[in-house]
Formats: C-alpha cells, sequence, structure tokens
C-alpha cells in the first residue's frame, strides 16, 4: 500500500516507519493516524518483518496532534479523530512485532501518546517530550492519560499532564518514559543496534514475552502469571527451544530456525 504521510523502508526483518509532514514538524491529522493504523495491520501480516523502528522525518518525531486539523471540529468529530489515533496505538501496542521509537525531536501531546505505544523508546538528546494539551484547552486524547501513568507511575505523569511541562530527554530517562539517550547522530545506529539485539534472540520466545508482559498488565497478578506460564509451555512446542537449550548444554552458539 502507498501511503501520502509515512516513507517506509524495509531491510532484512526491520522495518522503519518515518511521519512524514516535516513542514508541520509531522503533526498528526486524520489522515496520518488512518495510514499508521492500515501500515501496522499490513506489517502484521509480512512474515519478513519482527521489529518495526518508529520516527520522524526531519527535526521532529512527532509535534502532536495537528492543532490547524483540530481547531474547528466539533465535539462528535474530535471524539472519531481521538478514535482513530487511539484504534493506530492499539494496532501498534498490540502488534505480535517488536516496535521500537527512534526519539529524534520533538514527541509532544500525539508525538508522546505515539512513542508510549511502542515497545522501547530511544531519544536522541535533542528530543523534546511532553503531554502540553492543557495549554490548549484539551486534555490528552490518543491515550495518554492511560499510558503515561502505566508506565512513569500516577505522580509523574499527573504532574507532567497538568502542568504540561516539557521535558528534556536526559530528564525523560531518568523518570523512566525513555530507555536510553544518545547524540543525535548515533540515533538510527543506536536503534538498529537494539534491533538487531532482538532478532538474535529466539522469534517466538521474545514475542510471547511481549504478549505476557503486555496481557498481564491489563489483568490481575494471578491471572497474569496464568497467562505467562500459559506461553512459557508454548514455548516447547518450537524449535528454537530445543536449540536454545541444547545449544547451552553443547557449549556453542545458538542457530535459532525462526530468525
Ligand atoms: C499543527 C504544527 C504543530 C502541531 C508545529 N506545527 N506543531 N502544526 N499542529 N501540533 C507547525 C507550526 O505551526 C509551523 O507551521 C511549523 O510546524 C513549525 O513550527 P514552529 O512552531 O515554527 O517551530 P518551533 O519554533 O521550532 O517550535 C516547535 C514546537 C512548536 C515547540 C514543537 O511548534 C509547538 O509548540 N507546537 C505545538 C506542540 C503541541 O502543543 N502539541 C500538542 C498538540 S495537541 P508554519 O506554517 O507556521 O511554518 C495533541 C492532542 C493529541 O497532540 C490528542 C488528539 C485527539
Amino acid at each position: 500500500m502507498k501511503y501520502k504521510n509515512l516513507i517506509i523502508e524495509t531491510n532484512d526483518k526491520i522495518c522503519i516507519v518515518k511521519i512524514n509532514r516535516p513542514k508541520a514538524l509531522n503533526a498528526l491529522n486524520v489522515e496520518t493516524t488512518v495510514e499508521i493504523y492500515h501500515c501496522f495491520k499490513e506489517l502484521e501480516n509480512d512474515d519478513n518483518i519482527d521489529v518495526i523502528i518508529i520516527t520522524g522525518e526531519g527535526k521532529s518525531f512527532v509535534a502532536g496532534a495537528d492543532i490547524s486539523y483540530m481547531k474547528n471540529l466539533n465535539a462528535v468529530e474530535a471524539k472519531e479523530f481521538g478514535l482513530s489515533g487511539i484504534n493506530a496505538f492499539n494496532a501498534i501496542e498490540n502488534s505480535k512485532k517488536i516496535v521500537i521509537a527512534a526519539l529524534n525531536g520533538f514527541a509532544l501531546g500525539g508525538g508522546c501518546e505515539l512513542a508510549m505505544a511502542c515497545d522501547i523508546r530511544i531519544a536522541s538528546t535533542k528530543a523534546k517530550i511532553g503531554q502540553p494539551e492543557v495549554t490548549l484547552g484539551i486534555t490528552p486524547g490518543f491515550g495518554g492519560t492511560q499510558r503515561f501513568p502505566r508506565l512513569v507511575g500516577v505522580a509523574k505523569a499527573k504532574e507532567l499532564i497538568y502542568t504540561g511541562k516539557i521535558i528534556d530527554a536526559q530528564e525523560a530517562e531518568r523518570i523512566g518514559l525513555v530507555n536510553k539517550v544518545v547524540e543525535p547522530e548515533f540515533l538510527m545506529e543506536e536503534v538498529l543496534g537494539m534491533a538487531n539485539k532482538i532478532l538474535e534472540n529466539a522469534k517466538f520466545a521474545v514475542r510471547y514475552s511481549k504478549e505476557a508482559i503486555d496481557k498481564g498488565l491489563q489483568v490481575d497478578k494471578t491471572t497474569g502469571m496464568y497467562i505467562e506460564s500459559s506461553l512459557f509451555g508454548l514455548c516447547f512446542s518450537t524449535y528454537d527451544q530445543k536449540e536454545g537449550m541444547l545449544s547451552f548444554l553443547e557449549k556453542r552458539k545458538a542457530t535459532f530456525k525462526s530468525k
């Protein structure tokens, strides 16, 4: 499928999805949220891809939802727009692929919400991150009130959402919002390095780990443990579990089939 506001690059198990509206600092209009949704649905069925990297073209990751687009929406249209982003970001979060956000610049409002739907966030020292919606007279609307407290804790999420304060990459790392901060010129190298490290491991073990963590967070701990034990058991139906354990005992490097 051809996308107007996304650039897609595929390279041996890794797909890079670049949000491409640099004149508006990659702000998300409904056309773009719908494209993100379709792109992730398409990638979900692509067996050649195991890791997806999301980044932004130019100096911004995503500077939020498109304020010019949102300005005159009525309540029903605004709700629909919010849902278009929620659906797109849920498609990312629920993807069986591992998704890494490469935060190359502004990740504000909907941009921060997009990053939080990913499994891992790596930021350049130039990244600026926050949920400034209250300064525009609105609440976060692409999942921020739900994902932010789950990621950094209720107290910090409330502080940053109520104040609309924008933080730098180092502060974001300190509060656990991003995994790592690197100099801008090393951002893609770092992210690709992490993607390749993940790809070295048994594919279904990684996938089931994601499923256990994400599904487990939606339910009580006892049910979460049940999900974990079921997925742990399922690993024993794979070639890679046999190969992984045999290679350890034979003191050699594993050659996983599902790579
Ligand atoms: C529409 C945007 C935009 C946005 C930037 N632009 N952010 N357009 N929506 N979110 C446009 C500017 O209007 C400008 O267009 C061009 O991009 C460059 O932006 P500048 O402001 O000139 O750049 P700079 O001085 O570097 O400032 C960068 C910035 C600032 C700090 C990121 O642009 C900014 O504060 N943007 C808004 C950030 C924000 O509030 N995001 C949250 C949105 S609400 P022109 O045509 O003048 O060149 C949200 C809700 C999500 O995300 C949920 C919805 C349901």
